[in-house]
């Protein structure tokens, strides 16, 4: 019998790579697994850390570069990488996906809150998976919240002893992109998923003060936490060399946990990984390197 094939656009990112690790790991007896990537060099990158994976080169802003990459494709996971124009991108792709006539269930890439569509993010996560919904094809929303390993984009300030991340006194849950990889991967191997969104979130809700002791204890040195103000956070984020549209995106989400508007922890992760969640605790520790 033939296995079914598995397309995986995004899969040179962190989370398309987490994925290929899962799938590599646990399903590839089951399932012909392809990744999609934009450049041959990362195409073979790909094969060499992942044997026995197949690689297809396309564009999701070059709709013509999707046909061939589509072949044969029975189900797709879709991860829309850090651009402005997400909405475009995800409707290329859908396009392509029906297009080819093989696919039968899209997974779809998203953040979580993108149902209130209340902030940039959201709103153009939450368009493609509209236009997803409205397609015929079977589709499941992976909804996932800031990542554990974003925290390395903070190490300068933590080196000297201060944690500045403008939550004030909010709370959310961070979350381990390799348990998402694991997640997707078990959600495109298994059935019953159509029709369903995910909300995913790490297991500990943490203010900024348990980020600071946290650092703390796994550096040895003590880390203070600092929740500047706006102007001042788009003025780092700015200066890092973020785009405006992601610097500015990145305050409302800041604002978002503020306020705790994402201060809970949901059940699903852990229930969809079939083991508990990683915590930031076991991140830090096997990244200490990274903060001192
Ligand atoms: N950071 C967070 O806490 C967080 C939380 C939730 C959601 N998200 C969002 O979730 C998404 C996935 O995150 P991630 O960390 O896995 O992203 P990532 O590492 O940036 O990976 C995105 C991938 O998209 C690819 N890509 C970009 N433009 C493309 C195009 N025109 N055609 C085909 N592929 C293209 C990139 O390809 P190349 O490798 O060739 O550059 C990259 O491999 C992102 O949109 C991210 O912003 C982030």
């Amino acid at each position: 019998m033939t296995k079914p094939t598995l397309l995986i656009i995004g899969a040179a990112g962190n989370n398309g790579t987490a994925t290929l690790d899962a799938l590599t790991r646990k399903h590839k007896d089951h399932f012909t697994i392809r990744a999609g990537v934009r450049s041959e060099a990362k195409a073979s990158d790909l094969r060499n850390k992942f044997p026995g994976i197949e690689t297809a080169i396309l564009d999701l802003d070059q709709p013509a570069t999707l046909a061939a990459a589509f072949k044969g494709v029975d189900k797709l996971f879709l991860i829309i990488g850090n651009v402005e124009n997400r909405e475009e991108q995800a409707k290329n792709a859908i396009d392509a996906a029906v297009a080819a006539g093989s696919v039968k269930h899209v997974l779809f890439y998203s953040v979580f809150g993108a149902e209130y569509e209340s902030i940039l993010f959201g709103r153009q996560f939450r368009s493609g998976e509209k236009y997803l919904e409205a397609s015929g094809l079977k589709w499941t929303h992976l909804r996932t919240i800031f990542f554990q390993e974003n925290m390395p984009g903070w190490a300068d300030g933590i080196k000297q002893g201060a944690f500045y991340f403008g939550i004030r006194e909010g709370r959310f849950a961070p979350l381990n992109v390799g348990d998402i990889g694991e997640i997707a991967a078990n959600i495109l191997c298994s059935d019953g998923h159509e029709g369903k969104a995910y909300a995913i979130t790490g297991p500990q809700l943490l203010s900024g003060q348990d980020f600071a002791r946290t650092f703390t204890d796994v550096t040895g040195k003590p880390v203070q936490y600092v929740s500047p103000d706006e102007a001042t956070t788009l003025g780092s984020l700015l200066g890092a060399g973020w785009p405006e549209w992601q610097a500015k995106g990145m305050l409302e989400l800041f604002d978002v946990f503020a306020t705790n508007q994402a201060a809970v922890v949901s059940p699903e992760g852990e229930r969809l990984l079939g083991r508990p969640l990683t915590t930031l605790r076991t991140y830090l520790d096997a990244n200490k390197a990274a903060f001192v």
